[in-house]
């Protein structure tokens, strides 16, 4: 079995998904905060894990869908455990394979991407499924310039692609995204990286 799916299986299983959500959730939330979602709009979280960040995009009274998709189908189960309105949907597919014929207006991704085979074809991918105008908004914390965290591939053991903000910045232009990135700190987090690099935010937006 892919080992990625393997891992977050465990987790799922854990209660690792909501550790993530209690140690994404103070960043990702000050982000999404910070996005005026002021008209009618659908939302999908890839690798969206229990399903927290669609719960809460799906509290929005603008939203019409969220869906999220995960490649463990153990982290799905999870997800539709604790769904909470009938706008909200949990599909196990992996984003390079998904089918979906729907665009969406707004696509998220927290710590999930750079599991990606190929971060490339996944960002082709997300692109396709934006309406023009849309945006993606891919979180992480992994990446070159915070060096804390360069040392989870060898924890993790499974494939992580670590890139730095130019690089991430560069798959976005190349997959045909307006780019620009934004870094989340956490000032009174105990973590030293959490303060002075925390989440960076890398903005993709699809040309009208
Ligand atoms: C570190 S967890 C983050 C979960 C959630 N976004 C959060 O912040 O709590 C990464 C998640 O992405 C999922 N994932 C990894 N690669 C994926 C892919 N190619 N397509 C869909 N899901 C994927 C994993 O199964 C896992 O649940």
């Amino acid at each position: 079995m892919d080992k990625v799916r393997k891992t977050f299986d465990k987790w799922a299983e854990n209660g690792r998904a909501e550790l993530m959500e209690l140690e994404h959730g103070k960043n990702v939330s000050k982000f999404l905060d910070s996005i005026s979602f002021d008209s009618k709009f659908t939302f999908l979280d890839v690798g969206c894990g229990n399903g927290w960040v669609v719960r809460k995009i799906a509290n929005n009274p603008n939203c019409k869908k969220a869906i999220g998709i995960d490649k463990s189908k153990k982290m799905i189960i999870q997800a539709k455990k604790k769904d909470g309105s009938k706008k909200e949907k949990y599909i196990h597919a992996d984003i390079e394979s998904w089918k979906h014929n729907g665009k969406f207006n707004f696509i998220f991704s927290m710590e999930s991407l750079y599991y990606a085979y190929s971060i490339e074809k996944a960002l082709k991918k997300i692109y396709r499924l934006l309406s023009p105008g849309g945006q993606f908004f891919c979180g992480t914390d992994f990446y070159t310039d915070n060096k804390a965290t360069v040392r989870w591939a060898d924890i993790m053991k499974i494939q992580m692609h670590l890139h730095s903000k130019k690089e991430w910045k560069e798959f976005f232009k190349n997959a045909g995204f307006e780019v620009r990135a934004k870094h989340i700190r956490d000032l009174k987090n105990r973590k030293k990286w959490k303060r002075d690099y925390g989440t960076l935010f890398i903005i993709g937006t699809k040309p009208k």
